[in-house]
């Protein structure tokens, strides 16, 4: 089972990809994640995208496409995985659909408010050694600045300003938001109020995917 998550910036598809990884043992792959530790990283491919990431603009497919055949080709890949913030654009749907890949793809897309997404990006801390997520009012670190997960340092991330927040949100509506239709067409996608708690959204993503007969085999192995 190959799942996409779509949404806005702040929608909450890296929360979604943990709750789905953790509940149904599916890896979560997410190219913002992937470009952050290329970033740190300073890898060549790093270098490249640290500028446009920074901008709020979308990173070269080219340079995206890269990491994700490294990532997807993986063996924790082999029985399908949480695609989080891919495909962004038409050429990147194209290219996924070029691939072939097996397996039913189902797609889910978050939708949530502006202003929604305003106020979370600001309160939002990362722990840029594992990822975790974390929400400084509705999902805050047992210890201040303290990852639960692995004691990392956690930080805000370079791209969570009001003036880049706002570019990521026009790249959105201009590049990804076009992808929906697409989707829609195709059956197999459903569109979840990504506005309520996390807890309430994870809860709607569930009852879909378990409605999915190869999910739930997959699961219940
Ligand atoms: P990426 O890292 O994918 O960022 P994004 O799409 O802007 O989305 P975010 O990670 O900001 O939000 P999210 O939807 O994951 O929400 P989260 O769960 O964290 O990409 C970053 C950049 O990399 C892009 O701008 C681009 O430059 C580049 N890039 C990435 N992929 C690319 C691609 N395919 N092609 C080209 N360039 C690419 O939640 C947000 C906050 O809200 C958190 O604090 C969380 O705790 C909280 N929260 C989540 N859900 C809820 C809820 N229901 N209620 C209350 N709080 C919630
Ligand atoms: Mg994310």
């Amino acid at each position: 089972m190959r799942i996409i998550l779509l949404g806005a910036p702040g929608s909450g598809k890296g929360t979604v990809a943990e709750a789905l990884r953790s509940a149904y043992g599916l890896p979560k792959v997410s190219t913002g994640d992937l470009l952050r530790e290329a970033v740190r990283d300073k890898t060549p491919l790093g270098l490249v995208a640290a500028s446009q990431m920074g901008k709020g603009g979308l990173v070269d497919d080219d340079t995206v496409l890269a990491l994700l055949r490294e990532r997807l080709a993986r063996d924790d890949c082999r029985g399908g995985y949480v695609l989080d913030g891919f495909p962004r654009n038409v050429a990147q749907a194209d290219s996924l659909d070029a691939a072939g890949l097996p397996g039913p793809e189902i797609v889910i897309d978050l939708r949530v408010s502006d202003e929604v997404v305003l106020e979370r990006l600001s309160h939002r801390r990362i722990c840029p050694n594992c990822e975790a997520i974390y929400h400084l009012v509705t999902k805050p670190p047992k210890t201040p600045g303290v990852c639960d997960v692995c004691g990392g340092a956690l930080v805000q991330r370079n791209d969570d300003k009001p003036d880049v927040i706002r570019e990521r949100l026009r790249t959105h509506y201009a590049k990804t938001e076009p992808l929906v239709a697409r989707y829609a067409a195709r059956g197999r996608f459903h569109r979840v109020d990504g506005n309520g708690p996390a807890a309430a959204v994870i809860r709607e993503v569930r009852r879909i995917l378990d409605a999915e007969p190869a999910l739930a085999a997959e699961a219940g192995k």
